[in-house]
């Protein structure tokens, strides 16, 4: 059976978590992979629904996406993440629990991700609309040690595609 994984997208709301999962899915899938996302926005419609944004809900939100993510890995799917996840402890709780664990940090300054405010939420956050909004008026923690960074204010979506590519293979995933 093939050998399957999570591959943890954590970062700020805008920096490009949901874009280059599904790029990133659609490619392994081409070479033959099994991949499902869990992506934030949607888990919150479904498996998550009526969860808010305090730490508590998070902390939930984010475990249950391991969870899942960890049912999938361990019968030999390619779990993908996409859920901002901004505390370090959880996620590494998770990496605890799953010895195939790729942590990838997407990364861009907040004033990026708030520039291209893809949703309209950070201009809301700003005017006091939205409370408690990753970094805004709540923590991201960013990680120490990831295993992968995608800087996607420095490069292309393509080159942190392929840079994730890359990864897998050097790690032995990817034949
Ligand atoms: S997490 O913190 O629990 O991991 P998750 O990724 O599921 O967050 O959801 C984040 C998405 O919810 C954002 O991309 C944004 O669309 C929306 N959202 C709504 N309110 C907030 C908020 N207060 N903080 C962050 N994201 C929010």
């Amino acid at each position: 059976m093939e050998k399957g994984l999570i591959l943890w997208f954590t970062g700020l709301s805008g920096a490009g978590k949901t874009t280059i999962s599904r790029i990133v899915a659609e490619k392994l899938k081409s070479r033959g992979c099994k991949v499902e996302i869990l992506d934030g926005d949607i888990v919150r419609e479904n498996l998550s629904k009526g969860l808010t944004f305090s730490k508590e809900d998070r902390d939930i939100n984010v475990k249950r996406i391991g969870f899942v993510a960890h049912l999938l890995s361990r019968n030999g799917v390619v779990a993908i993440t996409a859920a901002i996840s901004p505390y370090k402890e959880i996620r590494n709780s998770i990496r605890e629990m799953d010895e195939n664990f790729i942590e990838v940090y997407i990364k861009a300054p907040l004033e990026v991700c708030e520039k291209r405010d893809v949703k309209g939420l950070y201009a809301k956050a700003r005017a006091g609309e939205i409370k408690q909004f990753t970094g805004i008026d709540d923590p991201y923690e960013a990680p120490d040690n990831p295993e992968i960074t995608c800087n996607t204010d420095q490069e292309t979506i393509e080159e942190s595609v392929g840079k994730i590519i890359s990864s897998l293979e050097k790690l032995g995933y990817l034949a």
